[in-house]
């Protein structure tokens, strides 16, 4: 907490221009810090979804906030959420990223916990003094007490008293909807592999970048260019999928102009008009397409089939560290570590009820697309690290993002706009000013 009066709430309000950034907010620490505690510690922040926590015993590693956590499932069914710290001298406890056990146990001195964090056992209990009280609060593993889940996806929030789950996701509930809607069975589950990629950059870059349909001409031209030159069915072990995908990545003045940027409270976005405008790969009439409508019209009838299928939604970021994309059953989540790294997990779901080829193909998008062997997202965190190195000296210290800034309109959803406009930049930069100055949690 001392953090806090170092950097004041004016410093803070000073950072953010209409239409330009400090650098400080990229590459000070104590930004950093403050962002753990204000952004990441109050808000609902998405770790783990229901279908890796199937069975009592399974667990999951991974952050909340400037914390390691363990997301677990107890033998009465609870999703619990523990700091991944022992209570008797605080060591880190587990170094696995999922699995399952009955106990958790600690390494150094072989205490073990219950999956709802209560010690379960400490080796040679005679020799600890009668006052050793088993069930005290100060020798359990610390729970964080505000869990929930939206339809699977489990959030918790360090924040004692955050405002409702639904209230922070706003209509950005409407994509999960929908990608479970695009499942037969109504339910998706999550693909139990991913990958993980770690840049050297702030966690801010990511998100900006997957709200930035300016820079795929430029930055992707390598891998344009090649699918461009290649014949066609080039890619021949996937049906030419991979090679239409690294293709479609060309965008041009017809994209720029034509798909339109949606910002909304809380600093969500989306982008839509992807596939009307022939952007990505729309393969409506292959035998896999045919066979999973023909699924979808049994399950929900012609009309609601197709009113779930033209949902067109791209790049659903779910402010501060979640990247939705229904269509393509792929996810990309931002786990902040410092000023100047970040850790990206990339994960698909499988649609319950879909042809398998549904899931193969989302796992050929996600490889092509978001993998860290990706030919497009090395490309993008070659982008991020040089934006933070550049970020890191002091030469020139204010960022532009006034792309867009006059052309921008709003409408009762929220702002809209074409022209690649940098407004979910801007729109995440409201957010971030809101959350960052607000001083009492
Ligand atoms: S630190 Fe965990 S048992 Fe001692
Ligand atoms: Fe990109």
């Amino acid at each position: 907490m001392e953090q806090q009066e170092a950097i004041t709430v004016d410093d803070i309000r000073d950072l953010v221009r209409p239409h330009q950034v400090h650098r400080r907010a990229y590459a000070d620490p104590e930004v950093f810090q403050l962002e753990m505690e204000r952004i990441f510690g109050r808000m609902w922040i998405y770790l783990a979804h229901e279908s890796q926590l199937r069975k009592p015993g399974a667990f999951f590693r991974t952050r909340l906030a400037g914390t390691e956590v363990l997301v677990t499932r107890h033998t009465d069914g609870e999703v619990y959420v523990l700091h991944n710290r022992c209570p008797h001298r605080g060591a880190r406890m587990c170094m696995v990223d999922r699995g399952n056990s009955r106990l958790l146990n600690c390494p150094y001195h072989a205490w073990s916990f219950r999956p709802d964090g209560t010690l379960s056992t400490v080796p040679h209990k005679q020799s600890y003094p009668e006052s050793f009280d088993m069930e005290a609060p100060e020798n359990q593993m610390q729970r964080v007490r505000n869990v929930e889940s939206y339809r699977g996806f489990i959030f918790a929030t360090l924040n004692e008293t955050p405002v409702p789950l639904t209230e922070q996701l706003g209509e950005m509930t409407d994509i999960i909807d929908n990608l479970l809607a695009r499942a037969p069975e109504g339910e998706v589950e999550i693909s139990e592999s991913y990958f993980t990629l770690e840049y050297k950059g702030n966690w801010k870059l990511h998100l900006e970048n997957a709200a930035d349909i300016f820079h795929p001409t430029f930055v992707h031209s390598s891998s344009v260019g090649a699918a461009k030159r290649a014949p066609q069915n080039a890619s021949r072990l996937d049906s030419d999928q991979t090679r239409t995908m690294l293709e479609a990545n060309g965008f041009g003045i017809d994209q720029w102009e034509g798909i339109r940027l949606n910002g909304l409270p809380n600093g969500h976005s989306y982008m839509s008009n992807f596939y009307s405008k022939g952007v990505l790969v729309d393969q409506t009439e292959d035998p896999v397409m045919t066979e999973y409508k023909k699924r979808m019209v049994a399950a929900y009838g012609e009309e609601k089939a197709a009113d779930i299928l033209s949902v067109d939604r791209f790049n659903n970021i779910i402010y501060p560290n979640m990247i939705l994309n229904a269509q393509h059953q792929q996810m990309r989540i931002t786990i902040p570590l410092a000023h100047d790294r970040t850790l990206i997990r990339v994960q698909c779901f499988r649609l319950k009820g879909a042809p398998d080829e549904m899931f193969e193909r989302a796992i050929r998008f996600l490889s092509t697309l978001a993998s860290p062997a990706s030919m497009i997202f090395s490309d993008d965190v070659e982008m991020l690290e040089r934006c933070q190195a550049g970020l890191d000296r002091d030469d020139t210290p204010w960022l532009d993002f006034s792309r867009g800034l006059d052309i921008d309109r709003t409408d009762e959803t929220g702002s809209v706009s074409g022209v690649a406009s940098e407004m979910p930049m801007r729109v995440q930069f409201k957010a971030w000013v809101e959350m960052m100055t607000q001083e009492v949690a």
